[in-house]
């Protein structure tokens, strides 16, 4: 059974949502080609995580309003697509989910005006949205506080390229800065816009937080395991880029692999990252890094445990089989 089955949330709903976003702007024309580019990335679909986080928050409170819990979900998937659009052009990543990246696709700047279309869209409704309301304040979390996060997440990584003196700190705030805050915004959005206890909120906050770790975590892993045609990206793609994740940070802790790592620079050529990528796979480090996103989750089981007399802890156990599944 697919995740929005599970936790009987139809996706359409959302869909539907993202389109609304576009559509009712009267001032994009729809036959600008960022209009066609957003509604072919809806068609395509997409896990649509973020936003069934929102929901699931939302189901932690006394009072909701489906169609506000719609709207920031979809809200959430706008910030999330515009910052994979970005992602995907700083990275120089030609596909996603095996299909080809949008700046390819178009290019450089058609891809990057959209994007920023996406992130002004958001800013634009929620801006509305803070007129509309007295008690807003979860709106502050998804505006500027949130999508800032991200941007300094990005940049932490890009000012640390093939930094191999990377504190370990540094690598766990820039991970929550680019994935873990967003994940525990919406979860933590979702319960306030329900009116639930501040305790609550308080806790999906962090049981999104821990989720957020152990997922990006997972991610940094599957750069190194998976085939580039499962991957929809070359293997080894984040190493190239200087990218120094945790599989690389727990290898430049071992002194056989530390020093071949150490080696690697731009100008590095396919074949001497492959050989550190399949020097990291052959050795414990990959089961190390795996221990690290079971811990987070393992943090995050306990929170939920915490909220078993809520219906929707039942969403929780849902959430953590699904981000627990093993990669390794
Ligand atoms: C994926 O990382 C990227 C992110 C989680 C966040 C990217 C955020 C930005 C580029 C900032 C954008 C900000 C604005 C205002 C648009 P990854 O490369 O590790 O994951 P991947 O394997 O999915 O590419
Ligand atoms: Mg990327």
């Amino acid at each position: 059974m697919k995740l929005a089955e599970l936790l009987d949330i139809d996706l359409k709903k959302i869909d539907r949502e993202m389109t609304w976003m576009i559509k009712a702007d009267l001032d994009l024309p729809m036959f600008f080609g960022i209009a066609g580019n957003i509604i072919h990335m809806i068609e395509a679909g997409g896990k649509r995580l973020r936003p069934m986080m929102v929901i699931v928050g939302s189901r932690f409170g006394r009072i909701t309003d489906p169609k506000l819990v719609l709207r920031l979900a979809a809200v959430t998937e706008f910030i999330h697509v515009a910052s994979l659009i970005h992602d995907d052009v700083i990275d120089k990543a030609e596909t996603r989910r095996g299909q080809p990246t949008l700046h390819v696709k178009t290019d450089v700047q058609t891809a990057v005006y959209t994007a920023n279309y996406m992130m002004a869209r958001v800013v634009e409704l929620l801006a509305a949205q803070e007129q509309e309301q007295e008690d807003n304040s979860y709106l502050k979390e998804l505006s500027g506080l949130l999508t800032s996060q991200l941007c300094l997440g990005e940049y932490q990584q890009m000012n640390n390229r093939f930094n191999f003196d990377l504190p370990m700190e540094t690598y766990l705030s820039k991970t929550r800065n680019k994935t873990a805050i967003l994940m525990s915004s919406c979860l933590e959005v979702g319960a306030k816009l329900a009116k639930a206890d501040e305790e609550v909120v308080c806790k999906l906050s962090q049981f999104g937080d821990h989720l957020g770790m152990a997922f990006q975590i997972r991610d940094d892993m599957l750069d190194f395991i998976q085939t580039s045609a499962v991957l929809g990206k070359p293997a080894g793609s984040d190493l190239a880029n200087g990218n120094i994740t945790l599989p690389v940070l727990y290898a430049l802790q071992d002194e056989r692999l530390a020093p071949k790592v150490r080696r690697l620079n731009d100008n590095s050529t396919q074949e001497e990252i492959g050989q550190v990528v399949s020097d990291i796979v052959n050795s414990k480090i990959l089961h190390m890094v795996d221990k690290t996103a079971e811990e987070y989750l393992s943090a995050a089981r306990k929170i939920a445990e915490e909220l078993v007399d809520f219906r929707a802890s039942k969403d929780l156990e849902i959430l953590l089989a699904y981000f627990g599944k093993r990669v390794f």
